[in-house]
């Protein structure tokens, strides 16, 4: 069920070069508190605590600061993905591709009908700006966001203790067409072989070229590249074929976003088993939950947020659409929601 747009209260549109704004260090927890436009930030010990303007005054709602910090490096790390970006039922972002749009209860059903829910747009670099500011005070050293809770523990949690700039500096693999290929991104064979993937063989494939056809065919071991990942839920381009992109990732633990399509996407699941909660985009009400298991293939409709949970880390491969203009055609319903009618 759609909800009408005019019942989100739309924040004025900031210029382009605007200060991040930030507190000095609470002289408790050490941590600064921020503002994105009429979002306010703030964290202690556990919590990161957001608000936002409403007729009612300010509305308060709490997350983990776990869950929160994953979900920021997301947003941060793909450059705010495609679509919507889902911190929880309550919080998070729309890319506009050079805007991006915050929000708080739009699509939570309950908030947003009785007038609550709030929406700002900024421009990206400059949400992008803060966004990355929160993420270096409030990452302590040895938590990364990027890892599994059995890789990173309980880091994330007390007052701040220190940094860790280089993990949170980490992007998506942009890939020009293959990794490996000359002037390409790198194969990453220096990574240890996760723990989960010791008994992923290591061999390379061999290839013969014909005279002529140097430098252009090239093959890798993709079970090899996955097995060295020293991140989850991070899908990272591996092949380009003009606008068709192979995405495979590695999961474990939970996907700390639910992400809202604004096209189809399918998914292969290469190893071990995930499971997918689906709900509509709009509502947040559940639609599906599947079991991946090896070998199976799934289409995400362009209508959906879903969020996946896999307990021995397993390897997906994401297939998506990077052309421009499928959101405009999904959203006028000149494409369907989904891709096949059966
Ligand atoms: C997705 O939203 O489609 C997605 C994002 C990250 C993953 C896997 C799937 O690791
Ligand atoms: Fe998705």
């Amino acid at each position: 069920m759609a909800m009408p747009e005019s019942a989100a209260v739309r924040g004025p549109a900031r210029p382009p070069q605007f200060n991040v704004v930030m507190s000095e260090p609470d002289p408790k927890t050490g941590f600064r508190a921020f503002e994105l436009g009429q979002f306010h930030f703030l964290r202690d010990d556990y919590f990161v605590h957001l608000s936002w303007p409403t007729p009612q005054g300010r509305l308060e709602h709490r997350m983990s600061a776990d869950a929160f910090l994953r979900s920021l490096m997301r947003d941060v790390a793909w450059g705010f993905f495609y679509g919507w970006v889902n911190f929880d039922p309550m919080f998070g972002s729309r890319n506009l591709y050079g805007r991006v749009q915050f929000f708080a209860g739009r699509y939570h059903e309950a908030y947003h009908k009785a007038g609550l829910s709030y929406v700002e747009e900024f421009d990206s670099p400059f949400a992008m700006a803060t966004c990355k500011a929160i993420l270096r005070d409030w990452c302590s050293a040895g938590f990364d966001p990027f890892a599994a809770p059995e890789e990173t523990g309980s880091t994330w949690a007390g007052p701040k203790n220190g940094d860790n700039i280089e993990a949170i500096e980490r992007t998506r693999v942009a890939t020009k067409r293959m990794p490996g290929m000359s002037g390409d991104s790198p194969l990453r064979d220096d990574l240890p072989v996760n723990r989960a993937f010791a008994d992923v063989p290591q061999d390379d494939p061999v290839i013969e070229v014909e005279p002529g056809f140097e430098g252009k065919l090239h093959a890798i071991n993709l079970f090899k590249y996955l097995s060295r990942s020293d991140v989850t839920w991070n899908p990272s381009v591996t092949s380009v074929c003009r606008e068709s992109l192979f995405c495979p990732t590695t999961e474990e633990y939970i996907l700390p976003i639910k992400h809202g399509n604004d096209r189809v996407e399918w998914f292969v699941q290469l190893t071990d088993e995930i499971e997918w909660e689906v709900e509509d985009k709009e509502t947040g009400k559940p639609r599906a939950r599947l079991l991946m298991r090896p070998g199976d293939v799934a289409s995400m409709p362009a209508d959906i947020r879903h969020q996946g949970f896999a307990t021995k880390r397993s390897m997906l491969l994401v297939w998506e659409n990077a052309r421009m203009d499928l959101p405009k055609l999904y959203e006028t319903g000149q494409l369907k929601p989904y891709p096949v009618e059966f």
